[in-house]
């Protein structure tokens, strides 16, 4: 790889439009948010132009019900949990580039419009489908709002799309005694008709798409291709609820489109919130875009949705499908009514670093498979990896120029370089290698370990190299040693920016650098592959001035101990019911 490659590659990159009839928990920053973001940082840093895009998915029938249940009008409960879960991402310092609603008007806009080109196009047809009506509310209810006995198992208590016990999915054929789950009253089977979307017809076009897609994770790709084995069927895509984007159609006006139909389209409409050249991220050959998501949404963006882009035409498709596992707690799933878990809610405000808690979940994002946050675990990893080995390496160096060497470095010449020296440079230049090269695979953990490795290189060099030695002999030759050490210091600011940002930041303060560890193309500094001996040794040395002073340093991190520990855990699984969360 070289300096200039990919320059003029363009990226897009996605996470899950999270629905809002709920406050988030860890498992949704570890399972999408937070590695689409390690991912952006890094594709911008690598000097990509890059968008990073996301919102709330609000239009259908999951926060209704919720906002029903608790007696609060939709748009008042949408806008407060939109806030919550903006208020959380912030906290996290997700990089959204524009963080939407598809409750927005020019959302239900891009929709009725992707909508009519695949209508122009022949890849919509209608057909009746059988749909429970409450004649006593005088409307149609989704599944979930009906209750019944399921025609499996008898249990008598059964949802409508679903039955709890015996975990049939169930349909108006297979729910028997229906009843409106608000009202307790009998519901009847109307037939109706509605919109369908042919997705059978684009069951060979998808296979060889994705059998194409070499670079997507086995495991995605071969869930994806299980699914076109089994058949597709053309799918519903309208729905008789007042809550969505009206279907621009005389005949259905009435309806709402489904809401998976109109999400996706939220990457689109988002998309031309955060830039004027939006249609480049979408319908440029060179643009890549990268979908972030947890296992539960695999066949909507590998199927539906690229059938979708297929039917309409205008669009490019997805490059990469990053298809999460789940993050559970101790070994057990994440529950609010159990109080299982860590719940964002009240971590704006609580006494913990942001950084240390991105710095565990890289550790255990769910990448090939379900991963566990274990509090444990948690304090061994920050006190050893985070802080014993890459704050140590950071605060040693810095601690020592500026306690013993009055905050100065000195720049030695390629002919003063020892073997250690000459070593420890060559393995910047491995490292840099493997950890764009898992960076580009989005191998996003491989990369994290990767970068605590060129720091337990730089501890070794140190240890070996012992200053506190030379330079009660020669501190023009400890200014040297330390200079190398700076400047390992320099690049671990910039490797580490997309896991830990804030204190890849203060790093680059105390060692006091113009600019900042996060702009554009910072990497091509570290780029320097096609360079050999000297040449690269001069290259990689140049990245600080020849003689620098420093700022006065301070630890990145405060250890965590046991009382902390259960302090936080105390604080952070303690999760407000909605109704309280909404004074009522
Ligand atoms: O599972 C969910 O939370 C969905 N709201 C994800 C939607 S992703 C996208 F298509 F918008
Ligand atoms: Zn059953």
């Amino acid at each position: 790889m070289s300096k200039t490659k990919n320059q003029k590659e363009r990226r897009l990159i996605t996470a899950a439009l999270p629905y809002i009839n709920n406050v988030p928990h860890l498992g949704h920053i570890a399972g999408s948010h937070l590695p689409a973001d390690i991912f952006a940082r890094y594709c911008r840093a690598r000097g990509y132009e890059t968008l990073f895009i996301g919102g709330t998915d609000e239009n259908g029938s999951t926060s209704e019900i919720v906002a029903d249940e608790i007696g609060i009008p939709i748009e008042v409960f949408s806008e407060k949990l939109y806030r919550e879960h903006k208020k959380v991402y912030d906290w996290f310092n997700i990089s959204y580039d524009s963080f939407s609603r598809t409750s927005k008007e020019i959302h239900h806009k891009t929709t009725q419009e992707f909508f009519k080109k695949i209508y122009d196009n022949g890849f919509i047809t209608e057909d009746e489908m059988s749909v429970f009506y409450s004649p006593e509310e005088e409307r149609f209810l989704p599944d979930r709002y009906v209750k019944g006995t399921c025609a499996k198992c008898g249990y008598t208590e059964a949802n409508g799309d679903q039955c709890e016990k015996c975990t049939a999915i169930l349909d108006t054929s297979s729910l028997l005694n229906p009843v409106s789950a608000t009202s307790g009253k009998p519901v009847e089977v109307r037939k109706v008709k509605h919109l369908f979307f042919k997705l059978s017809e684009f069951s060979e076009k998808l296979e060889k798409w994705i059998k194409s897609q070499t670079h997507w994770r086995e495991q995605v790709r071969n869930l994806a291709l299980g699914w076109i084995k089994e058949g597709l069927k053309d799918r519903c895509i309208t729905r008789d609820l007042k809550h969505g984007v009206k279907v621009p159609l005389k005949e259905f006006e009435d309806k709402v489109f489904y809401v998976w139909f109109d999400a996706p389209i939220g990457y689109i409409s988002s998309t031309k919130e955060a830039s004027e050249n939006w249609e480049n991220f979408w319908k440029e050959k060179n643009t890549r875009i990268y979908h972030f998501l947890g296992k539960d949404n695999i066949p909507f963006h590998t199927i539906f949705w690229p059938a979708m882009l297929m039917a309409n035409g205008e669009f490019i498709l997805p490059y990469h499908i990053e298809g999460l596992q789940y993050l559970n707690y101790e070994g057990k799933k994440f529950s609010k009514s159990k109080k299982i878990g860590v719940f964002c809610e009240k971590l704006p405000g609580s006494s913990i670093d942001p950084d240390v808690l991105r710095g565990y979940l890289s550790f255990i994002i769910p990448d090939t498979g379900d991963s566990d946050f274990k509090w444990r675990d948690f304090q061994y990893r920050i006190n050893s990896e985070i802080i014993g080995n890459f704050g140590n390496f950071i605060n040693r160096t810095l601690s020592f120029i500026y306690n013993k060497l009055d905050g100065e470095i000195l720049k030695p010449s390629v002919s003063e370089l020892s073997e250690d020296d000459k070593n420890l440079i060559e393995k910047i230049k491995e490292k840099v290698v493997k950890i764009e090269e898992s960076f580009e695979k989005v191998h996003l953990k491989t990369a994290f370990l990767e970068i605590l490795s060129l720091c337990a290189e730089g501890n070794k060099y140190f240890n070996d190299r012992e200053p506190w030695v030379i330079v009660k002999k020669n501190a023009l030759e400890a200014k040297k040693i330390l200079y190398i050490c700076a400047t390992l210091c320099r690049v671990l600011a910039v490797l580490i920016q997309p896991f830990l940002p804030a204190a890849s930041e203060k790093i680059w303060k105390q060692l006091n650098l113009k600019g900042s560890p996060s702009e554009k193309g910072i990497w091509g500094s570290l780029i320097l592959e096609d360079l050999n001996g000297s040449e690269y040794y001069g290259s990689i040395l140049s990245q600080l001035p020849e003689k620098h002073k420093i700022s006065k340093p301070s630890v990145l991190f405060q250890k965590l101990k046991d009382e902390d520990i259960s302090k936080l855990k105390k604080h952070l699984s303690d999760v407000r019911e909605l109704r309280e969360f909404f004074n009522c």
